[in-house]
């Protein structure tokens, strides 16, 4: 996946001042972390995750308890798709509003688990309530052509399922504004929408 750096969230700099201190949860290969600390010289970012994929970040399992930093101790928390390793998401808001300085900012980004083709949630072509046919040219017809899309659909399917079956709650892309919401603690909430694109460009079709 394309990272998208910290800016592309919108000026956090109209948001905070620095000196900061920055959580970045379920770090990966802290490439968020690593542009926001470019960003922001003056920040102390930590990454945390549960594997050691960059030495200088630390190991936790955010479902084992508390994370061990104190109350209040952070000005930015932030924890981009890491939901399908969480067993428990609102908990973890829970922990993230302990972790919070008063005034402080979340920014939490899950992809959706079901995708989506011209703002659209991709059917099985055979879907007989599909508005559109996912078939190239077929029924209303997709604008672009999607090759193989029921075997695409029946993959994003089956991941759903395996989740399923690991207890992880596959609503929490759509639900985190709600969830954020009825923990009480977080207040001035905004939800935005956007793609991420997965897999080939169509030739000839350009998405700015
Ligand atoms: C898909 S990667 C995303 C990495 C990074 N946030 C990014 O957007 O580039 C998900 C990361 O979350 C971590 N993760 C998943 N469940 C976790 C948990 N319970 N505690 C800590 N880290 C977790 C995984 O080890 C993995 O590095």
């Amino acid at each position: 996946m394309q990272n998208f750096p910290p800016s592309s969230y919108g000026s956090l700099t109209t948001l905070l001042l620095p000196p900061l201190s920055v959580l970045d949860l379920g770090t990966g290969a802290g490439l968020w972390a690593i542009s926001m600390a470019d960003e922001f010289p003056r920040a102390e970012v930590i990454g945390i995750d549960l594997a050691p994929l960059q030495p200088r970040f630390e190991l936790c399992d955010v479902n084992q308890g508390s994370i061990p930093y104190p109350d209040s101790y952070f000005d930015l928390i932030h924890a981009r798709s890491m939901h399908t390793g969480i067993s428990d998401y609102p908990r973890m808001i829970r922990e993230i509003a302990r972790l919070l300085r008063p005034g402080g900012l979340v920014l939490l980004v899950e992809p959706s688990l079901h995708p989506y083709v011209d703002g659209e949630r991709l059917r099985l072509s055979t879907d007989a309530t599909s508005s559109t046919s996912n078939a190239p040219n077929g029924g209303g017809g997709h604008p672009i052509e999607i090759g193989n899309a029921d075997n695409w659909y029946s993959f994003w399917e089956t991941y759903r399922a395996c989740l399923t079956r690991l207890e992880i709650d596959i609503t929490v892309p759509e639900r985190i504004a709600e969830m954020l919401l009825s923990i009480g603690s977080f207040e001035d909430i905004i939800q935005r929408d956007g793609n991420i694109p997965v897999g080939f460009w169509p030739t000839g079709v350009s998405y700015a």
